[in-house]
């Protein structure tokens, strides 16, 4: 339920008013964006000042697993800035120890030290420094079709365009190409191809480039942003044989995945594997304060048992964003979030997303798990031609620009990259909101398919 709030568009102008003069935004031509002022936010919806309330089909960046505002973890960090709202990263701290044990009772196999940052970025960076300290290797080996973070070596790692304006080609990255049936690199016709072929595609890239040089593997478990590929049985267990035989540390980026969104507390549950180094951050406390971090494997932790690591931040396990993890964890055990996120992916949107794409020509596929789904629109489904081109803008882009606005005429939020729009709601969205998050994709979709062939 959303409070009642009586529009005032005045106060929104001034908010508007006040972006546009000072607030510089990531990623924008800052003279050619018009960001919506935001009024409130409430569990899976957000309203502006004149009166709009969007159903959020983007969870923020992909991070509200909770919703917005959720009570308790809102009085949870009331509570500890009452009582301790900071202390430096050198010192233990009741809210950040019980932070790091919950969720290394979570992570898999023995990722059981947590090394605490301020976001996924930074846990990239931080993972990137300790595979090359511990293999005294340089080179890391990352896919196209990433997204890993925006600073030095997560920028160089991601394999979007947003590399290419901070690409120096110095960083010892190196991009491989990961599987993706619908779209496959290897002309394959089967899952079972495509891994395989993968699979050799990655092992030839290490022989090529020198085995003893590759410090580290980083790949996304489930890509998000580049496009929810769930990738084939197989292909992760086979990773994870290649960097044992190498002596690769093998890094799962769990930013995106990790923390209920795929229906399991993380992703690589899916798939059986355990990596040497697991970051997170997003959902580990719904972004309520900024927290991320690395998860660490004994064998890891134990190169810096007599060796200092060097590496650290002001406000590692900061206490406030500690004590929203803590009561965030909590809140998810209690309320069955995560089990609710594969709940409402089998039962309502998978086969409601699926249902769109039988009625729209517009939708090439339909993938995904949880809450955690991408529609891949097309012009052409025979030839898989997407909607616009890849990295398309200006009016390259107009026919998903058009699907966009239809989407917020609907009072759905989306999330719109190249020619994909993700389903990635509040991992506790209710069966009434994801309803009706798929009626208002129905009618902007009917948008979509005009641009069809
Ligand atoms: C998989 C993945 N890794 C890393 C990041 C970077 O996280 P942050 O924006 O918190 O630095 C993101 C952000 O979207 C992500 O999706």
């Amino acid at each position: 339920m959303t409070p009642h709030v009586e529009p005032d568009p005045q106060a929104g102008a001034a908010v508007k008013a006040a972006d546009r003069a000072h607030v510089f935004h990531s990623w924008s031509a800052q003279g050619l964006i018009d960001p919506l002022a935001v009024a409130g936010a409430e569990g899976s919806y957000f309203w502006d000042y004149d009166g709009n309330r969007y159903l959020d089909f983007t969870s923020g960046l992909v991070y509200t697993n909770i919703g917005y505002q959720h009570p308790r973890v809102v009085e949870a960090i009331r509570e500890q800035a009452g009582r301790l709202a900071t202390f430096a990263p050198a010192f233990a701290v009741d809210v950040r120890s019980e932070a790091a044990r919950l969720i290394a009772e979570r992570t898999p196999g023995d990722l059981d030290k947590i090394f605490f940052t301020n976001g996924g970025a930074e846990a990239v960076e931080n993972a990137v420094r300790m595979a090359r300290l511990h293999t005294g290797r340089a080179k890391v080996l990352s896919a196209y079709r990433s997204y890993h973070g925006a600073t030095s070596t997560a920028i160089n790692l991601t394999g979007d365009p947003r590399r290419w304006p901070s690409d120096t080609g110095s960083a010892g990255v190196v991009h491989f190409w990961a599987p993706f049936l619908y779209r496959s690199p290897f002309y394959s016709s089967t899952q079972a191809e495509e891994s395989a072929r993968a699979l050799q595609h990655l092992e030839d890239t290490i022989a090529f480039e020198g085995p003893q040089t590759v410090a580290a593997i980083v790949l996304e478990t489930i890509p998000g942003t580049a496009g929810i590929m769930t990738p084939p049985p197989g292909y992760l267990a086979g990773v994870r044989e290649i960097c044992d035989r190498y002596g690769i540390v093998f890094v799962l980026d769990e930013v995106m995945a990790g923390f209920g969104r795929t229906g399991a507390w993380f992703a690589a549950e899916h798939y059986g594997v355990v990596p040497d180094l697991m970051t997170f951050a997003k959902g580990v406390n719904s972004g309520y304060v900024p927290l991320g971090g690395v998860a660490i494997s004994a064998e890891i932790a134990a190169t810096f048992d007599r060796r200092p690591y060097p590496g650290g931040l002001t406000y590692s396990g900061h206490p406030l964003a500690c004590a929203a993890a803590v009561a965030t964890i909590r809140v998810m055990e209690d309320e069955k979030v995560v089990e609710h996120a594969a709940h409402i992916g089998e039962t309502v949107l998978g086969p409601g997303l699926r249902e769109l794409a039988e009625r729209h020509p517009s939708v090439g596929e339909v993938r995904g798990l949880g809450a955690f789904w991408a529609l891949e629109l097309v012009r052409d489904r025979e030839t898989r031609e997407p909607l616009v081109p890849y990295n398309a803008s200006g009016g390259a882009a107009a026919p998903m620009a058009a699907f966009g606005a239809a989407c917020k005429k609907n009072g759905l939020w989306p999330f719109i990259n190249m020619n994909r729009t993700h389903a990635v709601p509040a991992c506790n969205i209710t069966e009434a909101e994801a309803k009706e998050g798929l009626a208002a994709l129905d009618a902007a979709l009917t948008v979509a398919d005009e641009h069809t062939v």
